[in-house]
């Protein structure tokens, strides 16, 4: 059968069994068929004109396939397209989609949060693809401001890359800060129980799997079992040997803060970090377009929130509920923090140490930027070394920012958002 072909009589059989219509785009439509002959994505990008390899292979083609997944309950992907597509079509049998999804990988996104609408980000997507995929980094980690978008980056990348693993498990940390319940219920993932008590044993178990198969971990809010506690302890222990140890698999993490153990981890080639700012204005437009909010006033209330997503969804309550739709109403007051995002930047700002806390309380006071010469001022029994170490882990996690160049020194001030924050709190 050609696969033109295969493609009509998959479409009618959706119709047919599912009452779904098989709407694709002629892009769409263009992988699907050069899926089924078995062309690799940059041959795909060779006869695809007008579109490049990343864009196909990072953003369009996982999104086909997710979409077939969903219409189908069959995890179909590049590799077994074909396949799949022609046992569907061949037999209607219950068994067969039984067989089909018992080969699957073992994909564990229990934990992971469904969210509704992802827009853009494809600079961040391709930049983790990049590291993940091609550069079989071992350990990545994502650091930002409470409520940037974090794990909805995440949970759109994975559902983009998870065919490329034989294990995904996904771990939200805020129900996992009890190191024993949470290996073994990893252990428990991998199919097994360690006969091991001892935390370093069992590490080296797990990351025995992690050498034998390709795993992709997801350890979502890693903020939560940072501390000096045993527990967290040994979470550092297993952050640093899945960095150190050779093995096939990756570590993909977000938190509020780095943890500094991964400063000491030696190879670095292996190491990656991101640091997540707002939306841009594009994507944050749709954003706010979704929610019904209209021109004028959309790229100033973006520029205000410096596209904050979820200051952004929150402000558009607001604005619906109490001023009419009209932005303008809240462009000339301050920024307008809700009660729970107030929450959130509490429990951010409260969980840095000491020294950070104070740079942020002292600079949310100050009127104009300063330079680093003027911050090393306001605390005389820090020295330089720690001040400054302090401001770019401030900057890394977008508590800080770089507002201008004043005779090619850095001007910093804090983030809005944060700014907003402490003015209120300290009234
Ligand atoms: N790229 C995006 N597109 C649409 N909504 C987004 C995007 N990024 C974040 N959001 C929304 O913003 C809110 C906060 O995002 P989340 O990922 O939970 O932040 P974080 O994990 O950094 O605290 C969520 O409601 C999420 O749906
Ligand atoms: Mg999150």
């Amino acid at each position: 059968m050609s696969d033109k072909k295969i493609i009509r009589q998959f479409r009618d059989w959706l119709k047919r069994e599912k009452r779904i219509d098989l709407n694709l785009d002629s892009l769409e439509e263009e992988i699907l068929e050069y899926s089924l002959q078995g062309l690799s994505y940059s041959m795909m990008s060779d006869r695809i004109m007008n579109y490049d390899l990343s864009y196909i292979s990072n953003i369009k083609a996982p999104k086909l396939f997710r979409k077939l997944r969903q219409f189908t309950g069959l995890d179909i992907n590049k590799k077994n397209c074909k396949l799949t597509i022609q046992k569907i079509l061949t037999s209607d049998q219950p068994q067969v989609f039984q067989k089909i999804t018992g080969n699957l990988s073992h994909i564990n996104l229990r934990e992971a949060p469904d969210f509704n609408d992802f827009y853009g980000r494809t600079i961040e997507l391709d930049k983790l693809h990049q590291w993940i995929i091609k550069q079989h980094s071992r350990l990545v980690g994502i650091f930002g401001l409470t409520g940037i978008g974090k794990t909805a980056l995440v949970r759109e990348l994975v559902e983009n890359i998870k065919d490329d693993f034989d294990y995904v498990i996904w771990k939200n940390m805020e129900f996992s800060s009890d190191w024993e319940q949470f290996i073994t219920h990893l252990e428990s993932c991998f199919g097994y129980h360690s006969s091991e008590i001892s935390p370093y044993p069992r590490i080296l178990n797990l990351i025995d799997y992690l050498k034998n198969h390709r795993c992709l971990l997801i350890f979502d809010q890693w903020e939560v079992v940072m501390g000096d506690t045993t527990s967290s302890e040994n979470y550092n222990k297993l952050l640093s040997q899945i960095g150190n140890l050779q093995h096939q698999s990756c570590l993909l993490f977000t938190g509020l803060q780095k943890p500094t153990i991964i400063d000491s981890i030696r190879n670095k080639n292996k190491i990656r970090q991101l640091s997540l700012s707002g939306l841009d204005n594009k994507d944050a437009r749709i954003l706010l377009e979704k929610l019904k909010l209209q021109d004028p006033g959309i790229d100033t209330l973006i520029r205000n929130y410096k596209g904050h997503p979820l200051a952004l969804i929150l402000v558009s309550e607001n604005i619906k509920s109490v001023h009419n739709g009209k932005i303008e109403k809240v462009l000339d007051s301050t920024l307008f923090l809700d009660d729970v995002l107030m929450d959130l930047l509490e429990n951010q700002i409260y969980s840095l140490p000491s020294l950070q806390q104070n740079i942020i309380k002292k600079l949310a006071t100050e009127k104009e930027p300063e330079t680093i010469f003027e911050i090393y001022q306001y605390f005389p029994d820090s020295s330089q070394a720690e001040i400054s170490a302090a401001i770019n882990n401030l900057w890394k996690v977008g508590v800080m920012e770089k507002d201008d160049m004043l005779e090619e020194i850095i001007l910093w001030v804090i983030n809005p958002l944060i700014q907003k924050y402490i003015r209120r709190r300290c009234r």
